[in-house]
């Protein structure tokens, strides 16, 4: 499933990673690729242990931290410290699937990728071209958000990002490793928990539909997650 999440950085944030991202030092987008898509990515990327990178990757975690959405919908075990790229004009990169497994740098540990992220740091009037083509269960979703929007897709999934034509595309991006690998139990579980918030709305939470729905979700995570 595809998810969109609105404002999760604000617009002063937003400028501030731009302020930040203009005085860094850019290099060749291949260092973090495989064998495959090496072949067939040309972009620009901060390196990952640039001070840049650090802070705005922590500031990236906090604000995920704080948002409710992305909680529900990639029940995050481990998330991979976010990086940044940046797609300028004739920049793509074609068809491919990221790395199943990723080492976390300097952390001596390994993360399975079962949610992707990206997050636009450009608006859609900034650039033309450099939709985010994913191949989705329900077919090919091209997606373009406003700077500070995020997009949640399955690594699983096939996509690529289009020829930039003209102006410069710049995004974080970075994958989750899920308590719930499967997809399609990932999707009902922040279906039931997007229930829940509607019925809450409409009933007190002493209800016993309330109590009934909530211990229902919460047994049923207990039984799909892996820790
Ligand atoms: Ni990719």
């Amino acid at each position: 499933m595809l998810i969109h999440i609105p404002n999760v950085l604000s617009p002063e944030e937003v400028r501030y990673f731009r302020d930040r991202l203009e005085a860094a030092e850019w290099t060749d987008g291949r260092v973090t690729a495989g064998e495959q898509s090496a072949k067939a990515k040309l972009n620009l990327q901060i390196p990952q242990d640039s001070p840049e990178c650090r802070e705005l990757g922590e500031i990236v975690l906090r604000a995920l931290g704080r948002n409710p959405t992305f909680n529900s919908a990639a029940l995050p075990l481990r998330v991979y410290p976010p990086l940044f790229n940046r797609y300028d004009t004739g920049m793509h990169f074609d068809a491919h699937v990221d790395n199943a497994i990723r080492p976390i740098p300097g952390a001596g540990m390994r993360i399975r990728t079962d949610v992707s992220s990206t997050l636009f740091l450009t608006g859609p009037d900034e650039y033309e071209g450099g939709e985010l083509v994913i191949q989705d269960t329900y077919g090919i979703q091209s997606v373009k958000l406003p700077a500070g929007d995020m997009v949640l897709y399955p690594s699983t999934s096939l996509h690529s990002v289009n020829r930039i034509t003209s102006g410069s595309r710049w995004a974080s991006f970075f994958w989750s490793q899920s308590m719930v690998r499967d997809d399609t139990k990932r999707r009902l579980l922040y279906d039931f928990d997007c229930s829940i918030i509607e019925t809450r709305k409409a009933l007190p939470d002493s209800h016993p539909a309330v109590l009934g729905l909530t211990s229902t979700y919460h047994n049923l995570l207990r039984q799909w997650a892996e820790l």
